[in-house]
């Protein structure tokens, strides 16, 4: 047997095998060991030149270059980075479960690059862009640093597709996650450090209706006391290792 899957609980092998309905939660943690840091770490290192408040409409119009070029530069650092075995595990697992829903808060396309189809994505994606205002896609291969540039169409300044702060989760996506959350037979929070709403509130839901609860994360967080089942470690040992626990034939 390989030694991370002694960690992971029976009860939660049996619900998985049993289960009609998964639902799965990503945060940040989850691309951590692709070399993509959290938002946590970024605030402690590598990021700390640009401050959270800056994710902000206001801080666009203020300084579109500034605002353009970190996504620009973080556009770059996804494309660089490899999805990891965390992110091919659920892959993976999606084939196994009748109904299957991810829903991720992060905005790097590592799940879908590992396969994961279908993926929810609450807070957009830093792959796609739109005017400023948010009425036409606009389709760019290669962001360059500078200036944003402006919409063929409105002639408005061009933004990544994600949601800044106090602007709305798209209500489509937000829908099916709460609906997804509420009905499922399991619900995995993974990577997130769940203080953010309203996806905090997805793996309450799922206790509310009833479903297997679990954690995986290497360090305690809010949800940590109110979950059924906490897996403390990386995503990228211990997902592999659920699968193989859940589905022998997995590899
Ligand atoms: P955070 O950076 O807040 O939390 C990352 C979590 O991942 C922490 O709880 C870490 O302990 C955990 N973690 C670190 N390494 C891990 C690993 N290898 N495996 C599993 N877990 C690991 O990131 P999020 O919770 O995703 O919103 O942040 C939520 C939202 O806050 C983001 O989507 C972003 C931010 O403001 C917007 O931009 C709208």
């Amino acid at each position: 047997m390989h030694p991370d899957m002694r960690v992971i609980p029976n009860e939660l092998i049996a619900a998985l095998r049993t289960a009609r309905r998964v639902t799965v939660l990503t945060g940040a943690g989850i691309s951590a060991e692709s070399g993509v840091p959290t938002f946590r770490e970024a605030q402690a290192g590598l990021w700390s030149h640009y401050h959270p408040e800056d994710r902000h409409p206001d801080a666009f119009q203020r300084n579109p270059q500034l605002v353009w070029e970190w996504y620009v530069w973080r556009r770059q650092l996804v494309s660089a980075a490899q999805p990891n075995a965390g992110h091919a595990a659920l892959a993976v697992m999606q084939t196994y479960v009748p109904q299957w829903t991810l829903i991720t808060q992060n905005v790097d396309g590592l799940h879908q690059r590992a396969g994961s189809q279908g993926v929810i994505e609450l807070h957009g994606s830093l792959l796609r862009y739109v005017c400023s205002a948010r009425q036409h896609i606009v389709s760019l291969e290669a962001p360059a640093m500078g200036m944003p540039p402006v919409c063929p169409r409105c002639g408005s300044l061009v933004r990544p597709d994600v949601v800044w702060f106090g602007e709305p989760l798209p209500v489509a996506a937000m829908v099916e996650a709460f609906e997804a959350a509420a009905h499922c037979d399991v619900f995995l929070s993974i990577g997130t450090s769940g203080v953010v709403q309203p996806a905090a509130s997805l793996p309450l839901e799922a206790l509310a209706g009833g479903a297997l609860t679990v954690e995986i994360n290497p360090d305690e967080t809010p949800l940590s006391r109110r979950v059924d089942l906490t897996l403390r470690g990386p995503a990228g040992q211990l997902l592999p290792a659920l699968g193989r626990a859940a589905w022998p034939d997995a590899d």
